[in-house]
């Protein structure tokens, strides 16, 4: 793991990002998107510049140069540090301006918000605090799979014109397979209806278990494993706040019990990061890890190509879904059915959470 720890600012305040809970860490990108060139992102209503710096640690600055705002991910890295691309301001990684180009004198406000950045399992997170240049009071999120060698993976990522929790929404209730994805990992949609669904949660971690033996392998499944008519499915799904896991997959009928984690068969173990980028917009960061069949290596080359068009469908449904509401506005309101329990338990963490922003500043 790689991290950088910067505090600059101290000064409380309210910040743009309060309708988001602070004090966690989110997914700023992947690693291997971090070359050399300067990544503008918005995260929280906060615009954002993740770069690599000289030294190889990522970093992440306000996107705005202090001279005239120009966005600092218009300019280039450099060993110093992040170049300001109108009139070359040079920043480290600290947000402090080391370069005046022609100026012997910088000035102590010479200087941008440097935001905390951790490297770890191939992922890029960003702490957002709930004041300006507050430490992180909390580990870095693990996601160990990635660096797992009994899984190959790939990944892609998303920006979303709909609100992050209709994604959290989507990833906590598989039910939707049946309907939304026949063509790769659906299955019949009766049986994803009916399975019992046990939801346990606590006071920042949701998790959704469905077991259900006797299943159709869908397309995607028989692409990735030689299974006959049936196999044992399941689907394992843990929501944190800024990312969720899930573990899904499958074993010939009655090879192994379902709720053993050393169970064989085929693995899809799928992180989820979502990170919002305004109240209606995000950015979702996914990757996919699969086991291989030892008579079928191109295990993962399939089930990433299937993977991609079923995280399509989802786009599709949920943008869909967002415009709607815009339409309806008032008379868009929603009712509970059994399989928005998990939904619901992570919508009231989600809540709580936010609602401690306002009470940090108070306080
Ligand atoms: S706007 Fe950045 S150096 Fe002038
Ligand atoms: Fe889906």
């Amino acid at each position: 793991m790689k991290t950088i720890m910067i505090s600059q600012e101290s000064a409380a305040g309210s910040s743009p990002s309060q309708n988001f809970p602070l004090d966690q860490w989110y997914v700023a990108g992947f690693s291997s998107e971090l070359q050399y060139k300067p990544i503008g992102r918005t995260f929280l209503n906060q615009k954002v510049v993740l770069y690599r710096a000289g030294d190889g640690k990522a970093a992440a600055l306000e996107d705005r140069c202090c001279h005239k705002s120009l966005p600092l991910s218009c300019g280039t890295v450099e060993h110093g540090g992040i170049r300001c691309g109108y009139h070359g301001l040079l920043y480290g990684a600290d947000g402090v301006c080391v370069e005046i180009p022609g100026q012997a004198r910088i000035p102590p406000i010479a200087k941008v918000r440097a935001y905390h950045v951790a490297e770890k399992n191939h992922l890029i997170w960003i702490w957002m605090p709930k004041v300006a240049g507050g430490l992180p009071n909390m580990e870095v999120p693990t996601y160990a799979h990635h660096d797992n060698p009994m899984y190959q993976w790939g990944s892609g990522m998303y920006h979303y014109d709909a609100p992050w929790q209709l994604i959290h929404d989507n990833l906590l209730d598989l039910s939707h397979l049946g309907y939304v994805h026949l063509k790769t990992i659906g299955g019949d949609a009766r049986l994803h209806m009916n399975t019992p669904t046990k939801v346990t949660a606590d006071e920042r971690r949701v998790k959704v278990v469905r077991y259900m033996p006797g299943s159709t392998p869908p397309p995607t499944y028989k692409a990735a494993w030689p299974f006959g008519d049936t196999c044992d499915r399941w689907q394992e799904i843990e929501f944190e706040p800024s990312h969720l896991s899930i573990w899904t997959g499958a074993i010939e009928p009655g090879r192994a019990s379902m709720d053993d984690p050393g169970r064989g068969g085929l693995h899809l173990r799928g992180f989820h990061g979502i990170t919002p980028e305004t109240e209606t917009s995000c950015h979702y960061f996914w990757s996919m890890a699969s086991n291989r069949h030892p008579d079928m290596p191109e295990t993962i080359g399939k089930v990433l190509q299937q993977i991609e068009f079923t995280f399509d469908e989802d786009r599709g449904v949920i943008e869909d879904q967002y415009k709607n509401m815009l339409e309806f506005g008032e008379r868009a309101t929603w009712m509970d059915i059994h399989c928005d329990a998990g939904a619901n338990r992570a919508r009231r963490i989600l809540k709580k959470l936010v609602e401690q922003n306002s009470e940090a500043v108070a306080a």
